[in-house]
Protein backbone atom coordinates (compact mmCIF):
# COMPACT_ATOMS: atom_id res chain seq x y z
CA UNK A 1 0.00 0.00 0.00
CA UNK A 2 1.37 3.52 -1.04
CA UNK A 3 1.57 6.20 2.10
CA UNK A 4 -1.57 8.48 1.80
CA UNK A 5 -3.11 11.52 3.80
CA UNK A 6 -6.66 11.16 4.29
CA UNK A 7 -8.96 14.41 4.66
CA UNK A 8 -12.74 14.49 4.42
CA UNK A 9 -14.75 17.22 7.12
CA UNK A 10 -17.90 16.78 5.09
CA UNK A 11 -20.84 15.92 7.97
CA UNK A 12 -23.73 14.09 5.75
CA UNK A 13 -27.11 14.12 7.31
CA UNK A 14 -28.99 11.18 5.71
CA UNK A 15 -32.10 9.79 5.77
CA UNK A 16 -35.70 11.04 4.92
CA UNK A 17 -37.32 14.61 6.41
CA UNK A 18 -33.61 15.63 6.79
CA UNK A 19 -33.82 19.03 4.72
CA UNK A 20 -35.26 20.77 7.70
CA UNK A 21 -32.03 20.72 9.83
CA UNK A 22 -30.06 22.75 7.49
CA UNK A 23 -31.60 25.73 9.93
CA UNK A 24 -29.16 24.53 12.39
CA UNK A 25 -26.49 23.91 9.84
CA UNK A 26 -26.13 27.68 8.71
CA UNK A 27 -24.27 30.39 10.47
CA UNK A 28 -26.96 32.60 12.44
CA UNK A 29 -27.61 35.94 10.30
CA UNK A 30 -25.84 34.73 7.23
CA UNK A 31 -26.48 36.09 3.71
CA UNK A 32 -27.58 32.87 2.18
CA UNK A 33 -27.15 32.35 -1.80
CA UNK A 34 -29.37 29.19 -2.85
CA UNK A 35 -27.89 27.79 -5.80
CA UNK A 36 -29.78 25.62 -7.97
CA UNK A 37 -30.82 24.37 -11.87
CA UNK A 38 -33.35 24.37 -14.43
CA UNK A 39 -36.16 24.06 -11.89
CA UNK A 40 -36.74 20.55 -11.00
CA UNK A 41 -36.52 21.72 -6.99
CA UNK A 42 -39.71 23.79 -7.57
CA UNK A 43 -41.58 20.94 -8.82
CA UNK A 44 -40.64 18.17 -6.65
CA UNK A 45 -41.36 20.04 -3.51
CA UNK A 46 -37.43 20.62 -2.33
CA UNK A 47 -37.38 23.75 -2.69
CA UNK A 48 -40.38 25.13 -0.53
CA UNK A 49 -38.76 22.46 1.99
CA UNK A 50 -35.44 24.36 1.93
CA UNK A 51 -36.78 27.78 1.58
CA UNK A 52 -39.10 26.77 4.85
CA UNK A 53 -35.56 25.82 6.70
CA UNK A 54 -34.00 28.62 5.51
CA UNK A 55 -36.79 30.91 7.24
CA UNK A 56 -35.54 33.89 9.06
CA UNK A 57 -32.07 34.16 6.90
CA UNK A 58 -31.98 36.95 3.98
CA UNK A 59 -31.75 34.33 0.87
CA UNK A 60 -30.77 35.72 -2.42
CA UNK A 61 -31.94 32.88 -5.19
CA UNK A 62 -29.39 32.11 -7.95
CA UNK A 63 -31.06 29.62 -10.17
CA UNK A 64 -30.49 28.35 -14.28
CA UNK A 65 -26.67 26.57 -13.43
CA UNK A 66 -27.31 23.86 -16.34
CA UNK A 67 -26.10 20.13 -16.96
CA UNK A 68 -21.85 20.60 -17.33
CA UNK A 69 -21.97 23.98 -15.33
CA UNK A 70 -20.54 26.70 -17.84
CA UNK A 71 -18.31 29.90 -16.50
CA UNK A 72 -20.26 32.03 -18.20
CA UNK A 73 -23.06 31.38 -16.00
CA UNK A 74 -21.29 30.90 -12.74
CA UNK A 75 -20.05 34.33 -13.30
CA UNK A 76 -22.95 35.92 -13.29
CA UNK A 77 -23.74 34.26 -9.20
CA UNK A 78 -20.14 35.43 -8.64
CA UNK A 79 -21.36 39.07 -9.87
CA UNK A 80 -24.95 38.59 -7.66
CA UNK A 81 -22.73 37.07 -4.81
CA UNK A 82 -20.09 40.21 -4.35
CA UNK A 83 -22.46 43.08 -4.55
CA UNK A 84 -25.26 40.84 -1.99
CA UNK A 85 -22.40 40.20 0.11
CA UNK A 86 -23.31 36.75 0.21
CA UNK A 87 -21.28 34.98 2.94
CA UNK A 88 -23.10 30.88 2.48
CA UNK A 89 -24.53 29.07 -0.13
CA UNK A 90 -26.73 26.61 -0.26
CA UNK A 91 -26.57 24.54 -3.40
CA UNK A 92 -29.63 22.48 -3.67
CA UNK A 93 -29.03 19.86 -6.95
CA UNK A 94 -27.21 17.13 -8.54
CA UNK A 95 -23.24 17.51 -9.78
CA UNK A 96 -23.54 20.14 -11.93
CA UNK A 97 -25.13 22.52 -8.88
CA UNK A 98 -22.75 21.98 -6.71
CA UNK A 99 -19.69 21.92 -8.71
CA UNK A 100 -20.71 25.02 -10.40
CA UNK A 101 -21.27 26.33 -6.58
CA UNK A 102 -17.51 24.97 -5.54
CA UNK A 103 -16.43 27.35 -8.23
CA UNK A 104 -18.46 29.98 -7.14
CA UNK A 105 -17.72 29.70 -3.83
CA UNK A 106 -13.66 30.06 -4.61
CA UNK A 107 -14.15 33.04 -7.25
CA UNK A 108 -16.11 35.24 -5.33
CA UNK A 109 -12.76 36.02 -3.13
CA UNK A 110 -10.21 35.16 -5.25
CA UNK A 111 -8.00 37.95 -6.07
CA UNK A 112 -6.20 36.90 -9.18
CA UNK A 113 -6.95 38.63 -12.56
CA UNK A 114 -9.33 35.94 -13.90
CA UNK A 115 -10.87 33.16 -12.26
CA UNK A 116 -11.09 30.64 -14.97
CA UNK A 117 -7.62 30.49 -14.07
CA UNK A 118 -8.54 28.33 -11.01
CA UNK A 119 -9.29 25.67 -13.75
CA UNK A 120 -6.75 26.33 -16.39
CA UNK A 121 -4.51 26.50 -13.66
CA UNK A 122 -5.85 24.36 -11.19
CA UNK A 123 -2.95 23.53 -8.18
CA UNK A 124 -0.81 26.51 -9.05
CA UNK A 125 -3.42 29.63 -8.49
CA UNK A 126 -3.38 30.65 -4.48
CA UNK A 127 -6.73 29.75 -2.95
CA UNK A 128 -6.75 30.95 0.37
CA UNK A 129 -11.06 31.69 0.94
CA UNK A 130 -13.63 30.03 -0.02
CA UNK A 131 -17.47 31.10 1.22
CA UNK A 132 -18.70 28.00 2.46
CA UNK A 133 -21.67 26.34 1.42
CA UNK A 134 -23.76 23.27 2.07
CA UNK A 135 -25.36 20.41 -0.21
CA UNK A 136 -29.03 19.33 -0.87
CA UNK A 137 -28.60 16.49 -3.00
CA UNK A 138 -30.90 15.96 -5.12
CA UNK A 139 -29.32 13.17 -7.90
CA UNK A 140 -26.73 10.48 -6.66
CA UNK A 141 -24.13 10.39 -9.09
CA UNK A 142 -20.61 12.92 -8.67
CA UNK A 143 -20.23 11.91 -5.39
CA UNK A 144 -19.32 15.99 -5.59
CA UNK A 145 -21.48 16.24 -2.10
CA UNK A 146 -18.43 14.93 -0.40
CA UNK A 147 -15.55 15.76 -1.97
CA UNK A 148 -13.26 18.94 -2.82
CA UNK A 149 -13.38 18.43 -6.94
CA UNK A 150 -15.12 20.75 -9.43
CA UNK A 151 -15.87 20.25 -13.08
CA UNK A 152 -16.26 23.00 -15.08
CA UNK A 153 -17.09 24.25 -18.97
CA UNK A 154 -16.66 27.02 -20.85
CA UNK A 155 -18.37 27.73 -23.80
CA UNK A 156 -16.60 30.23 -25.56
CA UNK A 157 -13.36 27.97 -25.56
CA UNK A 158 -14.73 24.37 -26.01
CA UNK A 159 -13.39 23.41 -22.79
CA UNK A 160 -14.02 20.93 -19.81
CA UNK A 161 -12.03 21.13 -16.88
CA UNK A 162 -11.70 20.15 -13.10
CA UNK A 163 -10.34 21.70 -10.01
CA UNK A 164 -9.97 20.35 -6.29
CA UNK A 165 -9.16 22.18 -3.26
CA UNK A 166 -9.89 21.14 0.82
CA UNK A 167 -11.63 24.68 0.79
CA UNK A 168 -14.34 23.86 -1.39
CA UNK A 169 -15.42 20.52 0.97
CA UNK A 170 -19.22 21.27 1.47
CA UNK A 171 -19.52 22.17 5.10
CA UNK A 172 -22.55 19.77 5.14
CA UNK A 173 -24.72 17.60 2.88
CA UNK A 174 -28.38 16.52 3.20
CA UNK A 175 -28.67 13.15 1.11
CA UNK A 176 -32.77 11.95 1.26
CA UNK A 177 -33.05 9.16 -0.83
CA UNK A 178 -37.10 10.55 -0.95
CA UNK A 179 -35.87 13.46 -3.17
CA UNK A 180 -34.96 10.89 -5.90
CA UNK A 181 -37.87 10.09 -6.78
CA UNK A 182 -38.66 12.36 -9.04
CA UNK A 183 -35.37 11.64 -11.19
CA UNK A 184 -36.11 10.69 -14.85
CA UNK A 185 -35.06 7.08 -15.48
CA UNK A 186 -31.63 8.38 -17.50
CA UNK A 187 -30.72 10.09 -14.99
CA UNK A 188 -30.68 7.17 -12.26
CA UNK A 189 -28.92 4.95 -14.98
CA UNK A 190 -26.34 8.29 -15.69
CA UNK A 191 -25.63 8.17 -11.78
CA UNK A 192 -25.49 4.51 -11.11
CA UNK A 193 -23.17 4.28 -14.13
CA UNK A 194 -21.49 7.32 -13.26
CA UNK A 195 -20.80 5.75 -9.59
CA UNK A 196 -19.67 3.01 -10.80
CA UNK A 197 -16.67 3.92 -13.29
CA UNK A 198 -15.80 6.47 -10.22
CA UNK A 199 -14.61 2.85 -8.66
CA UNK A 200 -12.96 1.30 -11.55
CA UNK A 201 -10.92 4.51 -12.17
CA UNK A 202 -9.41 4.46 -8.13
CA UNK A 203 -9.46 0.08 -8.25
CA UNK A 204 -8.73 -0.94 -12.09
CA UNK A 205 -5.16 -0.45 -12.03
CA UNK A 206 -2.33 -2.57 -10.38
CA UNK A 207 -2.22 -4.12 -7.21
CA UNK A 208 -0.50 -2.82 -4.27
CA UNK A 209 -1.90 -5.34 -1.04
CA UNK A 210 -4.37 -2.66 -0.48
CA UNK A 211 -6.98 -5.49 0.79
CA UNK A 212 -9.33 -3.05 2.29
CA UNK A 213 -9.66 -0.54 -0.54
CA UNK A 214 -10.00 -3.40 -2.82
CA UNK A 215 -12.69 -4.88 -0.45
CA UNK A 216 -14.86 -1.35 -0.44
CA UNK A 217 -14.64 -0.97 -4.04
CA UNK A 218 -15.38 -4.87 -4.63
CA UNK A 219 -18.77 -4.06 -2.35
CA UNK A 220 -19.44 -0.87 -3.83
CA UNK A 221 -19.74 -2.34 -7.75
CA UNK A 222 -21.49 -5.46 -6.70
CA UNK A 223 -24.21 -3.51 -5.00
CA UNK A 224 -24.72 -0.90 -7.82
CA UNK A 225 -24.60 -3.63 -10.08
CA UNK A 226 -27.22 -5.26 -8.11
CA UNK A 227 -29.36 -2.11 -6.88
CA UNK A 228 -29.26 -0.32 -10.16
CA UNK A 229 -31.66 -2.38 -12.42
CA UNK A 230 -33.57 -2.60 -8.74
CA UNK A 231 -34.03 1.45 -8.89
CA UNK A 232 -35.34 1.30 -12.82
CA UNK A 233 -37.60 -1.05 -11.99
CA UNK A 234 -39.13 0.24 -8.90
CA UNK A 235 -39.07 3.78 -8.60
CA UNK A 236 -40.14 3.98 -5.61
CA UNK A 237 -38.46 2.04 -3.21
CA UNK A 238 -37.01 3.75 -0.70
CA UNK A 239 -34.06 1.18 0.53
CA UNK A 240 -33.26 0.71 -3.07
CA UNK A 241 -32.60 4.82 -3.77
CA UNK A 242 -30.85 4.96 -0.26
CA UNK A 243 -28.33 2.45 -1.21
CA UNK A 244 -27.52 4.10 -5.03
CA UNK A 245 -27.65 7.62 -2.90
CA UNK A 246 -24.85 6.02 -0.46
CA UNK A 247 -23.22 3.98 -3.14
CA UNK A 248 -22.76 7.01 -5.36
CA UNK A 249 -21.39 9.27 -2.46
CA UNK A 250 -18.95 6.59 -1.09
CA UNK A 251 -17.44 5.78 -4.39
CA UNK A 252 -15.69 9.01 -4.70
CA UNK A 253 -14.97 10.41 -1.47
CA UNK A 254 -11.27 10.12 -1.19
CA UNK A 255 -11.67 6.95 0.79
CA UNK A 256 -11.03 4.30 -2.07
CA UNK A 257 -7.99 6.38 -3.47
CA UNK A 258 -6.83 6.33 -0.10
CA UNK A 259 -3.10 4.57 -1.26
CA UNK A 260 -3.61 2.91 -4.39
CA UNK A 261 -2.92 3.92 -8.11
CA UNK A 262 -5.57 5.55 -9.70
CA UNK A 263 -6.49 6.04 -13.75
CA UNK A 264 -8.81 8.61 -14.45
CA UNK A 265 -8.14 8.85 -17.92
CA UNK A 266 -12.20 7.24 -18.78
CA UNK A 267 -13.28 10.43 -17.67
CA UNK A 268 -9.97 12.94 -19.07
CA UNK A 269 -11.44 11.40 -22.86
CA UNK A 270 -15.01 12.12 -21.75
CA UNK A 271 -14.99 15.44 -20.72
CA UNK A 272 -14.15 15.87 -24.54
CA UNK A 273 -16.75 14.00 -25.90
CA UNK A 274 -19.29 16.35 -23.73
CA UNK A 275 -17.79 19.44 -24.35
CA UNK A 276 -17.76 18.51 -28.27
CA UNK A 277 -21.15 17.16 -28.37
CA UNK A 278 -22.87 17.36 -25.39
CA UNK A 279 -22.93 13.98 -24.24
CA UNK A 280 -24.00 13.31 -20.77
CA UNK A 281 -21.44 12.68 -18.38
CA UNK A 282 -22.66 8.67 -17.37
CA UNK A 283 -22.89 8.36 -21.43
CA UNK A 284 -18.90 9.66 -22.12
CA UNK A 285 -17.93 7.28 -19.60
CA UNK A 286 -20.18 3.77 -20.84
CA UNK A 287 -18.64 4.56 -24.33
CA UNK A 288 -15.02 5.12 -22.91
CA UNK A 289 -14.56 2.71 -20.62
CA UNK A 290 -14.91 -0.79 -22.29
CA UNK A 291 -13.15 -0.02 -25.37
CA UNK A 292 -10.17 1.91 -22.72
CA UNK A 293 -10.83 -1.88 -20.87
CA UNK A 294 -9.68 -3.70 -24.03
CA UNK A 295 -6.78 -1.53 -25.02
CA UNK A 296 -5.64 -1.23 -21.51
CA UNK A 297 -5.86 -5.20 -20.92
CA UNK A 298 -2.55 -5.87 -21.01
CA UNK A 299 -1.57 -3.33 -18.27
CA UNK A 300 -4.15 -3.69 -16.50
CA UNK A 301 -4.29 -7.77 -16.53
CA UNK A 302 -3.82 -8.57 -12.65
CA UNK A 303 -6.93 -6.58 -11.55
CA UNK A 304 -8.86 -7.50 -14.15
CA UNK A 305 -8.44 -10.94 -12.96
CA UNK A 306 -9.34 -10.26 -10.26
CA UNK A 307 -12.23 -8.20 -10.81
CA UNK A 308 -13.43 -10.92 -13.01
CA UNK A 309 -13.57 -13.29 -9.74
CA UNK A 310 -14.70 -10.99 -7.40
CA UNK A 311 -17.06 -8.99 -8.81
CA UNK A 312 -18.36 -10.58 -11.76
CA UNK A 313 -18.17 -14.55 -10.30
CA UNK A 314 -15.93 -15.47 -13.53
CA UNK A 315 -14.82 -18.76 -12.54
CA UNK A 316 -14.03 -20.84 -15.11
CA UNK A 317 -11.78 -20.36 -18.29
CA UNK A 318 -8.75 -19.69 -19.46
CA UNK A 319 -7.48 -15.97 -18.16
CA UNK A 320 -7.68 -14.13 -21.42
CA UNK A 321 -11.53 -15.66 -21.76
CA UNK A 322 -12.24 -14.60 -18.45
CA UNK A 323 -10.59 -10.87 -19.08
CA UNK A 324 -12.92 -10.64 -22.10
CA UNK A 325 -15.39 -11.87 -20.24
CA UNK A 326 -15.46 -9.08 -17.66
CA UNK A 327 -15.09 -6.60 -20.49
CA UNK A 328 -18.40 -7.82 -21.92
CA UNK A 329 -20.30 -7.89 -18.47
CA UNK A 330 -19.58 -4.34 -17.93
CA UNK A 331 -20.54 -2.78 -21.21
CA UNK A 332 -23.96 -5.10 -21.07
CA UNK A 333 -24.48 -3.54 -17.54
CA UNK A 334 -24.01 -0.26 -19.20
CA UNK A 335 -26.62 -1.26 -21.90
CA UNK A 336 -28.77 -2.91 -19.38
CA UNK A 337 -28.92 0.44 -17.13
CA UNK A 338 -30.42 1.64 -20.96
CA UNK A 339 -27.37 3.26 -22.01
CA UNK A 340 -26.28 2.90 -25.62
CA UNK A 341 -22.39 1.83 -25.59
CA UNK A 342 -21.12 2.55 -29.10
CA UNK A 343 -20.02 5.95 -30.17
CA UNK A 344 -22.13 5.76 -33.60
CA UNK A 345 -25.18 4.71 -31.53
CA UNK A 346 -25.01 8.94 -31.17
CA UNK A 347 -24.31 9.87 -34.78
CA UNK A 348 -20.88 11.02 -33.88
CA UNK A 349 -18.53 9.46 -36.70
CA UNK A 350 -14.39 9.37 -37.45
CA UNK A 351 -14.21 12.63 -39.06
CA UNK A 352 -16.07 14.56 -35.91
CA UNK A 353 -13.37 13.17 -33.64
CA UNK A 354 -10.53 14.96 -35.20
CA UNK A 355 -10.47 18.11 -32.50
CA UNK A 356 -10.65 16.02 -29.56
CA UNK A 357 -7.46 13.60 -31.20
CA UNK A 358 -5.65 17.46 -31.96
CA UNK A 359 -6.57 18.45 -28.56
CA UNK A 360 -4.38 15.46 -26.98
CA UNK A 361 -1.81 15.84 -29.31
CA UNK A 362 -1.71 19.49 -28.70
CA UNK A 363 -1.89 18.63 -24.57
CA UNK A 364 0.41 16.05 -24.82
CA UNK A 365 -1.06 14.42 -21.80
CA UNK A 366 0.22 11.07 -20.94
CA UNK A 367 -3.18 9.70 -18.81
CA UNK A 368 -3.43 6.26 -16.53
CA UNK A 369 -2.39 5.23 -13.63
CA UNK A 370 1.46 4.56 -15.60
CA UNK A 371 0.69 7.44 -17.51
CA UNK A 372 1.05 4.92 -20.65
CA UNK A 373 -2.34 6.30 -21.83
CA UNK A 374 -0.73 8.55 -24.99
CA UNK A 375 -3.13 10.29 -27.63
CA UNK A 376 -2.43 8.02 -30.06
CA UNK A 377 -4.21 5.22 -27.39
CA UNK A 378 -6.49 7.71 -26.67
CA UNK A 379 -7.52 7.70 -30.78
CA UNK A 380 -7.39 4.11 -30.49
CA UNK A 381 -9.53 3.84 -27.76
CA UNK A 382 -12.12 6.40 -29.13
CA UNK A 383 -11.82 4.84 -32.76
CA UNK A 384 -12.61 1.35 -31.75
CA UNK A 385 -15.61 2.88 -29.50
CA UNK A 386 -17.25 3.87 -32.53
O1 LIG B 1 -31.35 21.43 -13.49
P1 LIG B 1 -32.52 20.73 -12.91
O2 LIG B 1 -33.83 21.26 -13.33
O3 LIG B 1 -32.41 20.58 -11.41
O4 LIG B 1 -32.51 19.23 -13.53
C1 LIG B 1 -31.43 18.35 -13.37
C2 LIG B 1 -30.59 18.21 -14.63
O5 LIG B 1 -31.34 18.49 -15.78
C3 LIG B 1 -31.98 16.96 -13.18
N1 LIG B 1 -32.28 16.64 -11.77
C4 LIG B 1 -31.42 16.68 -10.71
N2 LIG B 1 -32.05 16.23 -9.61
C5 LIG B 1 -33.33 15.94 -9.97
C6 LIG B 1 -33.48 16.20 -11.35
N3 LIG B 1 -34.62 16.01 -12.00
C7 LIG B 1 -35.67 15.53 -11.29
N4 LIG B 1 -35.59 15.23 -9.98
C8 LIG B 1 -34.45 15.42 -9.28
N5 LIG B 1 -34.38 15.06 -7.98
O6 LIG B 1 -30.95 16.10 -13.63
C9 LIG B 1 -30.27 16.74 -14.69
C10 LIG B 1 -28.78 16.45 -14.59
O7 LIG B 1 -28.23 17.05 -13.43
P2 LIG B 1 -26.65 17.18 -13.25
O8 LIG B 1 -26.42 17.86 -11.95
O9 LIG B 1 -26.05 17.76 -14.47
O10 LIG B 1 -26.18 15.65 -13.19
P3 LIG B 1 -24.99 14.97 -12.41
O11 LIG B 1 -25.26 14.92 -10.96
O12 LIG B 1 -24.78 13.71 -13.12
O13 LIG B 1 -23.75 15.94 -12.61
C11 LIG B 1 -22.96 15.91 -13.76
C12 LIG B 1 -21.83 16.91 -13.65
O14 LIG B 1 -20.93 16.55 -12.59
C13 LIG B 1 -19.60 16.45 -13.08
C14 LIG B 1 -19.83 16.04 -14.52
O15 LIG B 1 -18.67 16.25 -15.31
C15 LIG B 1 -20.98 16.91 -14.92
O16 LIG B 1 -20.55 18.22 -15.23
N6 LIG B 1 -18.78 15.55 -12.25
C16 LIG B 1 -18.36 15.99 -11.04
C17 LIG B 1 -17.53 15.25 -10.23
C18 LIG B 1 -17.05 15.72 -8.93
N7 LIG B 1 -17.34 16.93 -8.54
O17 LIG B 1 -16.36 15.01 -8.22
C19 LIG B 1 -17.05 13.91 -10.63
C20 LIG B 1 -17.82 13.35 -11.77
O18 LIG B 1 -17.00 12.38 -12.39
C21 LIG B 1 -18.28 14.31 -12.79
O19 LIG B 1 -17.23 14.64 -13.70
ZN1 LIG C 1 -17.83 10.82 -13.13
Amino acid sequence: MKNFDFYNPVTILFGEGRIGEIKNKVPNGSIVMLTYGGGSIKRNGVYSQVMAALDGFKVIEFGGIEPNPRYETLMKAVEVARSERVDFIIAVGGGSVIDGTKFISAAIPFKGNDPWDILAMAGKVEINHAVPFGTVLTLPATGSEMNMFAVISRNSTTEKLSFGHPLVFPKFSVLDPTVTYSLPVNQIANGVVDAFVHVIEQYLTYPVNANIQDRWAEGLMQTLIEVGPQALANPMNYDVRANVMWSCTMAVNGLLSTGVPTDWATHTIGHELTVFFGLDHAVTLSIVLPSLMREMKGEKRLKVLQFAQRVWNIEVGTEDRKVDEAIEKTESFFQAMGIKTRLSAYGITEEQLKPIFDRFEERGWKLGEMKTITPDRVKSILLAAL
